[in-house]
């Protein structure tokens, strides 16, 4: 299946993204990801996006085009679905992926938008704890690690993001209401089918309830 996961900042779209693409075998492409290995790798993609992405802005359109364009047309084994996170984020975005699935002839099968309400997100970006070295991710609150500061499947170090300051996470769901929220009218005007699922309850609920939306 070829989907994108819609969702705020802290909604869960980067925690179902990983599920579902263990359960499909699709690739899970998460732009939010990608600029955070090029600012690790200090490339100039890296160097461009760090600025933007401290101050909870979003990185220029153009930027992320090529991004995305770049994986999903040279990167990817074309046998699998893929599932876009954080991707699109602006119309501009939204029209340009429509134009590129169009050319590689892999239409979108569907929209899912994960729901949670504002006050829970800002908890939920406050305690969230990733690991340096593997990537996977927990929260002190809800998802706690074995121990504290280390990650269970690899013992790394749990590091905060530079973008989850309580200040920051403010202005990124502003940005979200103004710049991306306006997505899901966009997908409910296409022939996409788009899909609401409840993201306040536990993940694993969360993912029965995505899993039943698509199997239907
Ligand atoms: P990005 O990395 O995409 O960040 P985001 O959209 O702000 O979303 P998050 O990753 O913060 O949240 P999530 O929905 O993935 O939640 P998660 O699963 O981690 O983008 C970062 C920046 O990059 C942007 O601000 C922008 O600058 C730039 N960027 C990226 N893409 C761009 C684009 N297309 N255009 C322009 N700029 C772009 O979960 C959050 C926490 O909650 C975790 O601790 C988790 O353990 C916990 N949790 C998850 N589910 C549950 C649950 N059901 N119950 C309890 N806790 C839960
Ligand atoms: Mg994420």
């Amino acid at each position: 299946m070829n989907l994108i996961l819609l969702g705020a900042p802290g909604a869960g779209k980067g925690t179902q993204g990983a599920l579902i693409a263990a359960r499909d075998g699709s690739a899970r492409i998460s732009t939010g990801d990608l600029l955070r290995d090029a600012v690790r790798r200090g490339t100039p993609l890296g160097q461009r996006a760090k600025g933007y992405m401290d101050a909870g802005e979003l990185v220029p359109d153009a930027v992320i085009l090529d991004l995305v364009r770049e994986v999903l047309v040279s990167d990817m084994d074309k046998s699998s679905g893929f599932l876009l996170d954080g991707f699109p984020r602006t119309i501009p975005q939204a029209e340009a992926l429509d134009r590129l699935l169009a050319d590689l002839g892999r239409p979108l099968d569907a929209v899912v938008v994960i729901d949670v309400p504002d006050e829970i997100l800002v908890q939920r970006l406050s305690g969230r704890r990733t690991c340096a070295a593997c990537g996977a991710v927990y929260n002190i609150y809800f998802e706690p690690p074995q121990v504290a500061g280390l990650c269970d499947r690899c013992g790394g170090a749990l590091t905060e993001r530079a973008d989850d300051t309580a200040e920051t996470v403010r202005h990124r769901l502003e940005v979200y209401k103004r710049q991306t929220a306006p997505l899901i009218a966009y997908y409910e005007a296409s022939r996409t089918p788009v899909q609401h699922v409840d993201g306040d309850r536990p993940t694993a609920e969360v993912a029965a309830a995505i899993a039943r939306v698509l199997d239907s």
